[in-house]
Formats: C-alpha cells, sequence, structure tokens
C-alpha cells in the first residue's frame, strides 16, 4: 500500500499557527513533509524578501520534535534555476484584497506552491485560513489544473489577546505589538455591529477610524467579500467574510473572520 504524504508549505520562522497545521497533518497522513522556502517570487520590490527571518536550525528541531519525516529545504537556485521562464497566474481571486496592495504576490504563490507539489508529490496538503486568499488562489488553482491532491484548510490559531499568529509579528515593538490588539477587537465590532442592523459602510468607516485611533498607521483595505469567490457583497449572504489589511510601525499585519 502506498503509504500517505500531507505537506505544510512554509516560510520558516515557525509559529504554533505553523505548528497546528503539522500536528492536523500527521492525523491526515501516514508522514507528514515540511517545506521551507522564502519565496522571492511573492516578495514585490520594496518588501520585506531580504528581512524576511530566517531560522533553519531552530526550525528543524521544532520540526523533528513534532515527528515530520522530511523537511524540504530548496535553495533559490534550484527553484528559479538559470533560464527560468514560467508562471502560473489564477486570475479572479487572486485580484483583489492583498492582489490589489501586492501586484504579483499571488502568482509567486501559485507558482511556487504548484512546484512544491510536484516536488514533494503529497496527497494532502494544508494551508491556514489566515491567509484566506492565498487559500482560495491555491484551491482554484488545484482545480482548474486538475492537480490529484486534497486541499484542506486550518482554521486561524491566535494569541490570548485575539491577534492572529505571523512570522511578521516579529517585527513589532512591544508598544506596537499591544497596540496591534486592536485589529481583531474592531473586526469583531464591525461584525456585531453589520449582525446588529448596521450598513457594512457604517461598520467598515468606524472600524477604520478604530484601527487608526488605536496606533495603526493606515487600512489597505477592510472589506466584506464571498468566502468562495470572493467577489464584493452587497447584502448580509451567510457565505460574507470580513478582510482586513492595515500598517502598524512598518508591519503590515492580515486578518479576516467569517460575518455570519
Ligand atoms: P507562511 O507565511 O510561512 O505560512 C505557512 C502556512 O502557515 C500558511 O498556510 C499560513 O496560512 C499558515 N499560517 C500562518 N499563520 C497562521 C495562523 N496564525 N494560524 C493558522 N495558520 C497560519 O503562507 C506562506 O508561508 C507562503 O505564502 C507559502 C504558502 C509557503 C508559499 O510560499
Amino acid at each position: 500500500w502506498a503509504r500517505r504524504i500531507a505537506l505544510v508549505p512554509t516560510m520558516g520562522a515557525l509559529h504554533e499557527g505553523h505548528l497546528t497545521l503539522v500536528r492536523a497533518a500527521r492525523k491526515l497522513a501516514d508522514h507528514v513533509a515540511v517545506s521551507i522556502f522564502v519565496n522571492p517570487a511573492q516578495f514585490g520590490p520594496n518588501e520585506d524578501f531580504d528581512a524576511y527571518p530566517r531560522q533553519m536550525e531552530a526550525d528543524s528541531a521544532l520540526l523533528r520534535e513534532e515527528g515530520v519525516a522530511l523537511l524540504w529545504a530548496p535553495t533559490v537556485g534550484e527553484v528559479y534555476p538559470d533560464g527560468y521562464a514560467t508562471s502560473v497566474r489564477v486570475q479572479g481571486v487572486s485580484d483583489g484584497l492583498c492582489g490589489a496592495a501586492r501586484p504579483g504576490h499571488f502568482d509567486g504563490v501559485a507558482t511556487v506552491v504548484a512546484k512544491l507539489f510536484n516536488q514533494v508529490e503529497p496527497d494532502f496538503a494544508l494551508f491556514g485560513e489566515k491567509d484566506w486568499q492565498q487559500l482560495a488562489v491555491i484551491r482554484r488553482m488545484a482545480r482548474d489544473l486538475d492537480l490529484k491532491l486534497d486541499i484542506r484548510g486550518v482554521p486561524t490559531v491566535r494569541e490570548s489577546d485575539g491577534l492572529a499568529l505571523s512570522s511578521r509579528n516579529a517585527y513589532l515593538s512591544v508598544e506596537k505589538r499591544a497596540q496591534a490588539a486592536c485589529l481583531p477587537a474592531a473586526m469583531r465590532s464591525a461584525i456585531a455591529a453589520v449582525q446588529g442592523g448596521a450598513t457594512m459602510a457604517k461598520a467598515l468607516g468606524d472600524l477604520n477610524q478604530a484601527l487608526l485611533n488605536g496606533g495603526f498607521a493606515s487600512v489597505d483595505y477592510a472589506e466584506i467579500r464571498d468566502a468562495d469567490n470572493l467577489q464584493l457583497v452587497e447584502t448580509l449572504a451567510r457565505s460574507a467574510r470580513l478582510f482586513v489589511a492595515a500598517r502598524i510601525g512598518k508591519t503590515r499585519l492580515i486578518d479576516n473572520m467569517p460575518v455570519n
């Protein structure tokens, strides 16, 4: 019998969010593979590719403790050798939200994930709902390209004050880290307001203001969209989801929550 493999793609700097994906993978499959690759193709020219935290030794030790069978950590030259010329572009779901703020980002994600799937040949691949749009892009790609694997989403892991775990939280000063908790809090208030009958425009306007008052420098987007096709929703459908990206200090944080 062929044993089943689950892949958890990551960029390293592992935290409890990543490890939760690893534990879910262990329940699904006989063997878990984790990839660590800081993918240059998904960073824009003014983004944090060089500054992105790299801690292979510590990550490797954590994964050994979790019983991971394979740590797959190719070099940039192995993934994108001289003459590399191909890109995977998933239209529609890649375009709004983070795709608008970060042009080409999801092409870079889809391309590297397609390559990692072909390199590892997993039966399952697990992704966090924290990056909901990324999960939607990968699901669309897997359907469109007839990829023979099962894509699974895992709910967002949060700190006790509600902030979603992220490798980028490490960039925050102690003060900004404390202020960042107003992001999930303001999102919960906006959802409660909409459920209580407020218009989406009013709830999203108040959410914007709460973030600016709470220490965020700017808001990239705060939108309610359909959870599956990511189209903007006008009326409160069952599948509506709130998506926010906002900047605090030099750090851009994202989060999303169901509206119903
Ligand atoms: P990275 O940011 O390292 O995240 C790896 C996986 O961990 C993603 O599926 C992400 O959604 C998940 N994750 C991160 N924080 C989480 C949290 N708080 N709760 C649950 N899951 C969480 O996402 C990437 O890397 C890259 O784009 C990648 C898919 C590896 C392609 O390069």
